[in-house]
């Protein structure tokens, strides 16, 4: 698990990492200086002379404008190798809700578009293209191991541009304040070798598995009987409502409710029962079902891989 900004797991995060060394080191030179000249100058105060303290304040100021020039230097080369448009990108649009993320793989056949939530799969090596937008309120997309942060705004598209150099799960946060739930709207980067990539992805393209025992099946008619299907789409099925995340897939996901909760039975199951007692706010609303019904719901969706 990778959540830091000086752990860089790609170019572009490492251009960001190279340049805060760059800037502490300088800085900590240039302060270790200062202190120096003081120290000397409080010793030396009496044989001050006119002369020397203007040629002393003209050189630092020299040094200094050059100090300037060479930070900015580096600044304007960093942003350039990270601000490059990249050959061939992967495109995905995020979209961000209160208080999860939507994730949908363009492709220019339609039928080979992705959607999934708060967990975004991509293969090493390859630049991946993000267009962020938002739905309701602004959002900022920031997952530090991989690049610096990009707001997503209500109706505008923002670019940010991600390259993961090796596999790995690379831990992001929405970092821009957007009300109550905030602090649980965490995404999931996850590299992926091109080859695993390819089979995740076409995976991903399958319908929802058919329920294996009486129980899933009884499980997927309580979803399609109840209000879960108005919000929630499972491919290969009736419920195709687009308010909440897509669970065709949502088995094969980490975490639940945007990185609340590890992805378990246990989980699933109270997180359905009651939502606010888990997230306090979010939109998804409780579900009144008997026991029997829960467990068989849970064991469905927990057969959506
Ligand atoms: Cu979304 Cu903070």
């Amino acid at each position: 698990m990778n959540h830091e900004v000086l752990a860089p797991a790609g170019p572009l995060s490492s251009q960001i990492a190279q340049l805060f060394w760059i800037f502490v080191g300088v800085a900590a030179v240039v302060y270790l200086v200062v202190i120096g000249f003081l120290v000397a100058a409080l010793r030396r105060r009496n044989e001050a002379n006119a002369r020397t303290a203007v040629r002393a304040v003209s050189v630092a100021v020299g040094i200094t404008s050059v100090i300037l020039l060479g930070l900015g230097l580096s600044d304007f080369f960093a942003q350039r190798v990270i601000a490059a448009t990249p050959k061939d990108p992967l495109r995905v649009r995020v979209t961000a809700h209160q208080w999860w993320w939507e994730i949908e793989y363009s492709d220019g056949q339609p039928s080979r578009r992705v959607r999934t939530a708060n967990e975004l799969r991509i293969p090493t090596q390859r630049p991946v293209e993000l267009e962020l937008t938002a739905d309701d309120v602004i959002h900022s997309f920031w997952v530090p191991s991989l690049q610096g942060k990009k707001d997503l705004l209500p109706g505008y598209t923002t670019r940010l541009d991600l390259v993961a150099s090796r596999p790995g799960v690379y831990e992001g946060q929405c970092a821009e304040f957007c009300g109550f739930q905030h602090a649980h709207m965490s995404i999931d980067v996850i590299a992926l070798d091109p080859e695993e990539y390819s089979r995740w992805y076409d995976a991903q393209l399958a319908s929802a598995p058919e329920p294996s025992d009486p129980v899933a099946l009884h499980g997927r008619e309580v979803f399609m009987g109840s209000t879960c299907v108005m919000c929630h789409n499972i491919q290969g099925t009736d419920a195709s409502g687009s308010v909440g995340p897509d669970l065709t897939h949502v088995a094969g996901r980490r975490r639940l409710a945007a990185g609340t909760l590890p992805n378990t039975l246990v989980n699933l199951a109270g997180w359905i029962r009651d939502p606010q007692a888990v997230k306090p706010g979010t939109r998804m609303p409780a579900t009144q079902l008997s026991g029997e019904d829960l467990a068989a719901l849970t064991t469905y969706l927990s057969e959506l891989r």
